[in-house]
């Protein structure tokens, strides 16, 4: 799969996950196999800048690129900034944050708060796409609760901003984690886009991915929880997708 000019090692990418997803992690799951692996999301809030963990969260040396990194924010200026700034210390890649359920994120109308405000995504999206010269993606939920599921307004406002790629968690903000991702709209964002659509919830083996690409026709999968404690569940997930199989685990000693 392709991300602008990133052409990836294969469709699979490690879920940003704040608190897990840091860099000796998303090292991990590249050398077992993610073809992408998105950063913890990194606040496009000045105050927070200087602040220890922010710093961390600055640093790739290392890293294996291309490197992605996810910001969250609600303001279209700081949230550019903040591209900006990531694309100094080695961003291949921007991706923005509009699926975060969390209360703190959502109180401060970021994450996907966002989702109820169509005119505000579109002004955020295009001052980051503006602002920088590497692609910039979008991750969001299906919608702001069941009754409001607007993912195919929302991935039309970013095709239409020059959003390069995007990931859809099938799951509503109101769901939270509960229940079972559904993929019929993260389907019907596919056909309607030309973007590649990534799908992400619930993916947590070889067969599971196959239907959900079936279902959806995603051009890649992001996979998060079912990366903990074992991130060479990408490359039992890419020999699945290539040969039907899961190879037998191999342990050290
Ligand atoms: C501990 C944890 C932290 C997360 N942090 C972020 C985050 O920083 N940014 C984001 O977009 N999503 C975040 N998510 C959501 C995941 O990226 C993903 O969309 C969600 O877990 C569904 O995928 P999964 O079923 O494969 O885990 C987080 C999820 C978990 C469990």
């Amino acid at each position: 799969m392709q991300i602008g000019p990133h052409q990836l090692a294969n469709r699979l990418i490690l879920a940003p996950m704040a608190g897990v997803s840091d860099k000796p992690f998303r090292n991990l799951c590249r050398a077992q196999g993610a073809g992408l692996a998105v950063s913890e999301m990194i606040s496009s809030n000045a105050a927070l800048r200087g602040s220890r963990k922010s710093v961390l969260r600055l640093d790739h040396s290392g890293e294996p690129g291309p490197i992605a990194v996810q910001i969250l924010g609600a303001d279209p200026q700081a949230m550019a900034e903040a591209a900006r700034i990531n694309v100094g210390e080695g961003a291949d890649i921007i991706d923005i944050n509009m699926g975060c359920p969390a209360k703190k994120v959502c109180k401060v109308a970021a994450g996907s708060a966002l989702l109820r405000d169509e005119r505000l995504v579109a002004r955020i999206l295009e001052a980051v796409v503006a602002a920088v010269r590497v692609p910039v993606t979008l991750k969001i939920r299906t919608g702001w609760d069941p009754a409001n599921r607007n993912a195919l307004a929302i991935g039309r406002i970013a095709e239409e901003s020059g959003i390069q790629a995007l990931t859809i968690h099938g799951r509503t903000r109101a769901c939270g984690f509960s229940g079972n991702a559904e993929y019929q709209t993260i389907a019907l964002v596919k056909q309607a886009l030309s973007i590649p659509v990534i799908a992400n919830g619930d993916i947590d083996s070889g067969e599971k991915a196959l239907e959900v690409l079936q279902q959806t026709g995603a051009d890649g999968l992001m996979i998060g929880r079912a990366a903990r404690g074992r991130p060479w569940i990408f490359a039992e997930i890419d020999a699945y997708l290539r040969t039907g199989r899961t190879p037998l685990p191999v342990h050290p000693g």
